[in-house]
């Protein structure tokens, strides 16, 4: 995979980005492997003399990202790395603009940072500011770049995936949700329907399997997929939001409760209840709850669900937090996670940030 990011003197933005990139490739996989990955950076501008800009550098060092290559010249962005890279990755619109503009590139390869991960942040030219203003620079870069990881499930390898299901449905329905002002029912009704479309990418694979019907023509060979085989399983409360979209597109699925709150001074999942069909054990799981906050409830309720001897799950949830994310990969390699947005962090209360606030209480009207 080879990645380049574009600013304008490549003393600022994107030499931070590149090793920002580098330094949580490193922290992730436990080395930053040149044969897999080629992270670089240039500048449309760059004059081929300048270093790092010193508060850029500073700002880096102070997050312990300290690299022999900080005096390394800046490199003036050119035809030649259209060619090398996969990805370029501006910081502005403005430099994806002028790649375009003035270069023959393939428009499919060049974006910038922030629509690549789905966000919307422009990073603003730091050059000349105070350090304060290369910290917010530095703090901007490090969020996206935790998307960018997940968007290219390069943390992931051949295992279990993030996926961030991308679909100018789901970000409108999921944007009326997050609205305070949206009430109980109208929640509710978009909590299914987006689970239902979560639902259909997450069987994009499902095995289907032919049965002899007749149509009022003739007899066929159709395909369908096992229902029967699916359970759906609810982390309660919140996650029974979510079962009524996927019982009515998978009617005949079967369904699984487990019983958890998170004790809101801890944090910590704590349990209460689970209780799951027979069989659960050869079942595809599809694992409902709205919210990966910390990311306890869903870890303890996969190994709930391990415990019962399955080996088939999937998680569905409407956001999650990078750092709940982290925690499932972290525990649990073979999983794969659908989300409909991947959010920025959360707070000091364990909230998602933005979020929607208290997925359960908005569902079932308990404020
Ligand atoms: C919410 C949500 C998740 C959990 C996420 O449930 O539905 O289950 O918090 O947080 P975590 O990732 O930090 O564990 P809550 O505990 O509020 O219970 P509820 O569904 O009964 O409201
Ligand atoms: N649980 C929720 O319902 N919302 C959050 O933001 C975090 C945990």
């Amino acid at each position: 995979m080879k990645i380049l990011f574009v600013c304008t003197g490549n003393t600022c933005r994107s030499v931070m980005a590149e090793f920002i990139l580098k330094e949580k490739l490193k922290e992730k996989l436990g080395e930053y492997d040149e044969n897999k990955f080629q992270i670089d950076s240039a500048g449309i501008m760059a004059d081929n003399v300048s270093v790092i800009s010193r508060n850029a550098k500073k700002v880096l060092e102070e997050n312990y990202i300290k690299s022999s290559f900080y005096d390394r010249k800046c490199k003036l962005f050119d035809e030649k790395m259209i060619e090398n890279y996969d990805i370029i990755l501006t910081v502005t619109l403005r430099h994806k603009d002028f790649i375009l503009s003035n270069f023959k590139v393939d428009s499919e390869n060049v974006f910038t940072l922030s629509e690549f991960v789905g966000d919307v942040c422009e990073i603003e030219d730091p050059f000349m500011g105070s350090v304060d203003t290369y910290r917010i620079t530095f703090n901007k870069l490090s969020l996206l770049i935790d998307k960018l990881l997940y968007k290219l499930n390069i943390l992931e390898d051949n295992m279990g995936k993030v996926y961030e299901v991308k679909h100018p449905l789901i970000t409108h329905k999921l944007s009326i949700m997050r609205d305070k002002n949206t009430n109980v029912s109208e929640f509710r009704n978009l909590c299914n329907d987006i689970s239902i479309f979560l639902g259909y990418e997450a069987l994009k694979d499902f095995e289907v399997v032919n049965e002899e019907i007749e149509t009022p023509i003739t007899k066929m060979n159709a395909k369908k997929i096992n229902e029967e085989n699916i359970t759906l399983t609810v982390v309660l409360r919140a996650g029974l939001g979510m079962l009524d979209g996927l019982l009515k597109v998978l009617p005949k699925a079967k369904v699984g409760h487990i019983g958890l709150y998170r004790d809101e001074t801890t944090l910590k999942a704590v349990e209460y209840f689970s209780k799951f069909p027979t069989n659960i054990e050869n079942s595809c799981v599809m694992l409902l709850d709205p919210m990966i906050a910390t990311g306890g409830s869903i870890v303890d309720s996969i190994n709930i669900l391990k415990r019962y001897g399955v080996k088939n799950i999937k998680v569905l949830s409407l956001i999650a937090s990078p750092e709940g994310l982290q925690k499932i990969k972290d525990e649990f390699s073979d999983i794969d996670i659908y989300v409909a947005a991947i959010d920025e962090n959360l707070n000091e209360k364990g909230y998602i940030v933005p979020g929607l606030g208290d997925a359960g209480d908005r569902i079932f009207g308990t404020f």
